[in-house]
């Protein structure tokens, strides 16, 4: 994707004038809004239909522009160096005299924050001098939005601008962990658990789905395609397949030598990196096609795979 710098301008003046824009991250693209202004966040919740108490993701350019609004600690720095900018979001304690706006932490005392890897998205953020909330552009437990034309799907011209960055490399949202005390995974997302675990040489606890909702996303239903989803069929009668041909829809994890047109593939080749990034598309376009019922094949539950079958059984939950 090219790189123009006027797109960069006009971002910045909606941003400065405290509108909410889509913006395009190595994950998902994100609905923004500057960090400090309560007029601006609130724009985010209203568009996305969000729960008011469900925070959100601020994202920075480096780590010198956090100082002033967070309390780092040793496993920060640690990950921090190793994979940011990157699909990692920290949890960490608030700084007292923080200018976080309340409305983005639920008048908590600490904060979700993200060094988005996206070159474009940088380029707007060292231009900035406030960070950006942005949670993932899509409405409130529906897909999350891979490319501007998934959030003109959404919200139509009911945002400013979309800063268009092509595709989300990715196409999962970020890994969030929660480093105040030991470190626990609240999400599993674009950043392998294992690779975390190799940099830190605390034990880390995963807690995706807890008793008590930390995260409002964790549990119930989310990344939902809008129709009823199944996950791990095992086998397709050929009969059902031609049976049910207009209703139903059909997602491999690989290419099949036998194709029909209500079968689906996130991967020519089983690939888990190049399934999480075709994910959300794929599911969006049998929505599209008028699909009323989706069978999803077992997904391999290791690396990227996990952080798909989360997403799956969230999905799921319709
Ligand atoms: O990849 C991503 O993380 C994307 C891109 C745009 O950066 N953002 C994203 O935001 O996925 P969102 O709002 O869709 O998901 C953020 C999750 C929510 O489940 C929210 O509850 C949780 O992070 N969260 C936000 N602040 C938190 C906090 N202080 N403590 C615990 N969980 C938090
Ligand atoms: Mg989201």
């Amino acid at each position: 994707m090219k790189f123009n710098q006027s797109n960069i301008k006009k971002a910045k003046k909606y941003l400065d004038k405290n509108y909410c824009i889509g913006v395009p991250t190595e994950t998902v693209y994100g609905l923004a809004a500057n960090a400090y202004s309560n007029q601006a966040v609130q724009k985010i919740y209203k568009l996305k239909k969000r729960p008011k108490s469900n925070p959100l993701i601020v994202h920075y350019y480096g780590i010198n522009d956090l100082k002033k609004d967070c309390l780092f600690n040793k496993n920060f720095l640690k990950l921090y160096k190793k994979f940011s900018p990157g699909p990692i979001t920290y949890i960490l304690n608030l700084t007292k005299n923080s200018k976080i706006s309340k409305i983005v932490t639920n008048k908590k005392n600490n904060l979700a924050v993200r060094f988005p890897k996206h070159k474009i998205f940088r380029k707007l953020l060292r231009k900035l001098d406030y960070p950006l909330a942005a949670p993932s552009a899509n409405i409130s437990s529906k897909l999350s939005a891979v490319q501007s034309s998934d959030i003109k799907e959404d919200f139509g011209n009911k945002i400013k601008y979309i800063l268009d960055g092509g595709k989300s490399n990715i196409g999962l949202e970020s890994t969030i962990i929660d480093l105040r005390k030991k470190p626990k995974i609240l999400r599993l997302g674009g950043l392998e658990t294992s690779k975390i675990k190799k940099i830190l040489s605390t034990k880390i606890r995963i807690s995706i789905n807890p008793k008590k909702q930390i995260a409002p996303g964790q549990s119930k239903l989310h990344y939902s395609p809008g129709i009823p989803l199944k996950m791990n069929f095992k086998k397709i009668l050929r009969k059902n397949i031609k049976k049910s041909i207009i209703n139903e829809a059909y997602v491999f994890i690989k290419r099949k030598k036998n194709n029909h047109s209500n079968f689906f593939y996130l991967s020519k080749k089983g690939d888990l990196r190049e399934a999480a990034k075709n994910l959300y598309t794929c599911l969006r376009k049998i929505k599209n096609r008028g699909y009323k019922q989706i069978y999803v094949e077992k997904i391999p539950n290791f690396g990227l795979g996990k952080a798909i079958n989360d997403r799956l059984i969230k999905a799921s939950k319709y």
